[in-house]
């Protein structure tokens, strides 16, 4: 097991935007591999690089059976809308208001630096887009409509 800290967003490498991913080696897949610890631990359905202090283009997300690696990732296609609440390890105990496409299809190296594509809708894709945005230094709260109250988070 190889927990990592995960950092809040007043710290400065969550708004860093994060360089590519040249060298798919050992250290690549231990950071893979205590990011997924970490997201385990944290109860949590995605995770960037950048949540853990290092400013590298590497994602992962929970789609349910298996724990999705992305390296490099970029969005190729979305559509639709959704309007939900939206939370991050990185900003605990809040949720917002943020409008995403209903599906994405993102297109990713994996941690040996083949590409892949993957699609995802409705959480899925709210996902890769939120864990998309950690890698160009934003935060969900930059781009919400508002804070939910915790009156709306009680009828949740
Ligand atoms: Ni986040």
């Amino acid at each position: 097991m190889g927990i990592r800290k995960i950092l809040t967003d007043k710290e400065p490498s969550l708004h860093k935007v994060c360089k590519e991913v040249t060298v798919f080696d050992k250290k690549l897949h231990k950071l893979l591999d205590d990011m997924a610890d970490t997201l385990a631990e944290a109860n949590g359905v995605g995770l960037a690089a950048p949540q853990v202090g290092i400013l590298r283009r590497v994602v992962i997300v929970d789609v349910g059976d298996e724990i999705l690696e992305l390296v490099n990732p970029t969005l190729v296609e979305t559509s639709g809308e959704q309007i939900g609440a939206e939370g991050c390890l990185s900003v605990p105990g809040r949720y917002g208001l943020v409008k995403r496409p209903n599906v994405a299809k993102v297109k990713a190296q994996d941690r040996y630096g083949e590409w892949f594509e993957a699609e995802g809708e409705e959480l899925i894709a709210r996902c890769f887009c939120h864990e998309l945005d950690h890698l160009d230094g934003i935060v969900y709260t930059q781009v919400m409509e508002r804070f939910l109250t915790e009156e709306e988070l009680d009828q949740m």
